[in-house]
């Protein structure tokens, strides 16, 4: 038995976070296993990604259960059979239920594509490009009943400018996203994050929880 921590990913689409968590735990980056991708759609990219790194994939669909709350119960127990210590919300485009909050409090964390609490739910950048706001970016949080609102780890920000379109916006942001994910996964990992509350308080250094880059005046 290894004393590595148990990750479950559930995933709905692409992936490509996901790939950036297999990146940095084969690059020892984070020293933790993912022992299974749940995912709730049987055509999703991330399920390629696990034939290519050997990860055990699930297609657990809402459909097939009676309820939105015997769902949950099922993804929970997948994931408690393997010994799963964090569920990491890859682009999982549905709200978690109660059922699996329950499981696991304070232990599933979800990326969003915006600076939250701006812009939650469905097409973050979107909502951003079409606010006109000058600042985007992208959240780690902790997932809670809410739609979003759960403690937040880390934010990055990125740019955002007049001509800026979903995709280009969403491109920009991204990059960010590959970043602070993982990074957020290994503080866990690592046992140096602590909730009080609304407040996440990381053991390290302050400049890492927050990654900004303004342009600066030149
Ligand atoms: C990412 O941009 C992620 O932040 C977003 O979906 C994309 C998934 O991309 N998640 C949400 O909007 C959750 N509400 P990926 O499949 O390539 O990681």
């Amino acid at each position: 038995m290894s004393d590595l921590m148990n990750i479950g990913v559930l995933a709905s689409g692409r992936g490509s976070n996901f790939q950036s968590i297999i990146d940095n735990i084969e690059a020892g980056h984070i020293k933790a296993v993912i022992s299974v991708l749940i995912t709730d759609n049987p055509d999703a990219y991330a399920i390629e990604r696990c034939r290519k790194h050997n990860i055990e994939s699930l297609v657990l669909k809402p459909g097939d259960f009676p309820d939105r709350n015997r769902y949950y119960s099922g993804v929970a127990d997948e994931l408690v059979k393997r010994g799963v210590g964090l569920v990491v919300l890859a682009g999982f485009m549905r709200v978690v239920g109660k059922a699996l909050i329950d499981i696991f409090p304070n232990r599933i964390m979800n990326i969003h594509p915006a600076l939250l609490p701006s812009f939650p739910g469905l097409h973050g950048q979107k909502q951003a490009v079409d606010y006109g706001v000058k600042l985007a970016g992208c959240t780690v949080h902790f997932v809670d009943e809410g739609v979003d609102t759960g403690p937040i780890i880390i934010q990055a920000a990125v740019p955002a400018y007049h001509d800026d379109t979903e995709d280009s916006l969403s491109e920009r942001i991204l990059r960010k996203e590959h970043l602070v994910f993982p990074y957020a996964i290994r503080l866990f990992t690592e046992n140096r994050i602590k909730v009080n509350g609304r407040k996440v308080i990381v053991d390290g250094n302050r400049e890492d929880q927050s990654m900004i880059n303004p342009p600066g005046i030149k």
